[in-house]
Parts: C-alpha cells; sequence; structure tokens
C-alpha cells in the first residue's frame, strides 16, 4: 500500500519506563545524588524528571537548593551529572531481555508483521547500551540521536527527528510514553499520542493504558481511527 494513505506510518518509542524499566533505576540514581546534596528528592519530584535530559534533571534538582544552585559552575555542573550517570550505569550493567516490560515484543512482532517501522525518542545516551542489552536492536529502524537535536522533551524535536530519518509524516506517527514531557512531545511534533502509565499525569495523550501489557496494534489503531 502507497506510505500515504497509511493509517499507521510508524510508531516512535520512547525507551526508559516504555520498553524496559530503566525509569527506576533513574530514580535511584538521582536520589543518590540529591541525598549528596542534602536535597529532599521522592517519586513525586522524580516524576517531573522523566523524559527530561541529564543536565536540564540536574538544574531542576539543583533549583530545590537554597541558592537554587547558583553557586556551582558549569564545570562543577558536569562533575555531578557525570556522577549521576555512573550511578545509572551500574544500576543498568545487569539488565538483560528479561526486564523488557510486558507486552513490548508482542507489540514489536506485530508491527514488523504489519510492516510498520519503528522508531526510537529516547533523550537517554545510555539506549544504544540497553538497546543491545536488551537484544531488540533489530526490531529498531531508527534511532533519533539526543546529542542531535537542539531541544529536549517536551520540545517535539526528537520525534519530529525519528519522523524525519524513517521518511513518514508526522501526522501518520504514533508516539508511546510514560512521561508527562514525553506526551508534550509527541503532540508537539503533531502524532497520535499514547501515553502508558497514570491517566491523570497523561491526561494529554489520546489514548491512555495504565500499562505496557495492555498496548495493542489493533486498539492503537481503532482510537487513531477515531481522532
Ligand atoms: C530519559 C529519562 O529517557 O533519558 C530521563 O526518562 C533521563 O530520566 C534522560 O534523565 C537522559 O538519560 P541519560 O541516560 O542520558 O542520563
Ligand atoms: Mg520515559
Amino acid at each position: 500500500m502507497n506510505k500515504e494513505h497509511q493509517e499507521i506510518q510508524a510508531v516512535i518509542f520512547d525507551l526508559d519506563g516504555v520498553i524496559t524499566d530503566t525509569a527506576k533505576y533513574h530514580y535511584e540514581a538521582w536520589k543518590q545524588l540529591a541525598e549528596e546534596l542534602g536535597i529532599h528528592f521522592d517519586l513525586e519530584f522524580n516524576e517531573q524528571l522523566k523524559g527530561i535530559d541529564r543536565m536540564a534533571s540536574l538544574e531542576k534538582i539543583l533549583s530545590a537548593l537554597p541558592d537554587g544552585g547558583a553557586a556551582f559552575t558549569l564545570e562543577q555542573k558536569q562533575e555531578w551529572a557525570e556522577r549521576k550517570n555512573n550511578n545509572y550505569k551500574r544500576l543498568i550493567q545487569t539488565v538483560d531481555k528479561s526486564e523488557i516490560l510486558p507486552g513490548i515484543l508482542d507489540l514489536f512482532h506485530d508491527l514488523e508483521y504489519a510492516g510498520i517501522p519503528i522508531g526510537l525518542a529516547s533523550a537517554s545516551r545510555n539506549a544504544g547500551t540497553l538497546l543491545r542489552q536488551l537484544k531488540v536492536e533489530s526490531y529498531i529502524h531508527v534511532i533519533a540521536d539526543p546529542e542531535n537535536v537542539a531541544h529536549g522533551k517536551p520540545a517535539p524535536d526528537i520525534f519530529l527527528k525519528a519522523a524525519e530519518e524513517l521518511g513518514v509524516d508526522p501526522h501518520y506517527c504514533v508516539g508511546i510514553e510514560d512521561a508527562e514531557a514525553g506526551v508534550q512531545a509527541i503532540k508537539s511534533a503533531g502524532m497520535f499520542a499514547v501515553g502508558v502509565g497514570d491517566a491523570e499525569i497523561l491526561s494529554k495523550a489520546d489514548y491512555i493504558v495504565p500499562e505496557t501489557s495492555k498496548l495493542s496494534l489493533s486498539d492503537i489503531k481503532q482510537h487513531m481511527a477515531g481522532r
């Protein structure tokens, strides 16, 4: 079928919290760092960091200090960010394919069978390593590189980049996200947003499922057809 007339031309996935539950490792890694800085860090605070790149996340954490982090030089901030990344890399060392979230491989297979390409739009510089550890690289046609986009989520850049590299029209793309900033990015890119998680947090999504095991290509198609 001609690409222009297909309902769904591509599905673009977030990684952390969608393909695998590494969102919990980002949380732990930031918590270790925040505690070293004497900042109270809990799940509610963490929710604001989901989907947000490393330096922007650090800035949000430092803004909880009485001086908003003004005393730190750029070099010191880079050291803290590297420290968080080292915490995170230690935590993901043992991640393997058993940590692919339920329903994701079935969805990959259904997309493959339907001839719908898969893109990745993750803010993480560790995405390549994780995809290798999870052994899912072969399903993913395009990985948009966060280093090559001007603005991180909630800006649409990384989703648009993935669509551009796949050669598809964003209007006919589906984006799947677990973070509020990610859903905003998908919507700003003009795509159909599927949220995975809390319906209140992800309220801007076009279609929300509580967990990845509830994702199905036929349900997504049905909801997209009714938009
Ligand atoms: C996103 C995560 O996928 O990647 C964020 O949701 C994380 O929590 C961001 O900060 C950047 O990841 P990394 O691995 O480059 O520090
Ligand atoms: Mg995520």
